[in-house]
């Protein structure tokens, strides 16, 4: 993990050298160790960044960079970006398909809670119909459910504070169990 910095420089540099699509494939390199070679991550600890919204992703990385969301995993992959390779990733990833992840058995009981607080909530009058997201408004179908499951708590709990309330508002009242259905929910779209 100490090395992380030092392999993004690598690839960084090298990228400088190459054409377009081969910088971008480079640049991309340093994160697909978390997030996928596809932007599709392989575990609930990574949020698949494959079809995300442009606008989100952007505002993402540069809260990071900024250090106005932090993440012990994340942070130190983003310091050396400059806002046109973030512009250029977020451009990347969101060209991309996120797939159907391939171990995720969502609990049907759970499936079903969670539609119903998902829609008493109101959550697609932001994040749209189908939860595809739109600018700024993140895509949330089909996202690691353990992923989403932490986002929640984090917004509801104050560890996540780039939202400008937002979030914090809409999931301030949520219990731990709906929460938990909102995750099986949301990925299993
Ligand atoms: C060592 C693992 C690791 C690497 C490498 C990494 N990330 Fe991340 N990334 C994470 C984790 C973990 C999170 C979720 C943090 C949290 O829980 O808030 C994250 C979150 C993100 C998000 C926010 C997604 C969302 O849905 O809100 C974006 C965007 C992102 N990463 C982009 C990148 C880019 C671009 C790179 C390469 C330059 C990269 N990451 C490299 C671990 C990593
Ligand atoms: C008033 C608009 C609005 C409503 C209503 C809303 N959201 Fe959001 N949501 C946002 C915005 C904007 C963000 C991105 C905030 C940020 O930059 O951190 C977000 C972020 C999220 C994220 C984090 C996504 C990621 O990739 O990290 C999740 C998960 C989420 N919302 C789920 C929900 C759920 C579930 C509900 C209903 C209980 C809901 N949202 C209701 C606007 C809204």
């Amino acid at each position: 993990m100490r090395i992380q910095p030092l392999l993004l420089a690598a690839t960084l540099g090298l990228s400088s050298m190459a054409g377009a699509g081969a910088a971008m494939a480079a640049k991309s390199d340093s994160c697909a160790h978390c997030h996928g070679t596809d932007g599709n991550s392989s575990s609930g600890l990574y949020p698949s960044l494959a079809g995300q919204t442009k606008e989100y992703l952007y505002r993402q990385i540069m809260a990071f960079k900024e250090g106005k969301r932090k993440n012990a995993m994340m942070s130190p992959s983003v310091g050396i970006l400059s806002e046109q390779d973030a512009k250029d990733l977020a451009e990347y990833f969101s060209s991309q398909n996120m797939l159907r992840s391939g171990s995720f058995k969502p609990d049907p009981a759970l499936v079903d809670k969670g539609k119903k607080v998902a829609e008493e909530a109101q959550c697609a009058a932001c994040h749209q119909p189908g939860y595809k997201g739109l600018n700024e408004f993140p895509r949330v179908a089909r996202q690691k459910h353990a992923y989403i499951i932490k986002q929640l708590k984090d917004y509801r709990d104050g560890a996540r504070t780039n939202d400008d309330g937002v979030m914090s508002a809409t999931v301030k009242s949520l219990t731990d169990e709906q929460i938990e259905a909102l995750g099986h929910y949301l990925g299993s779209l």
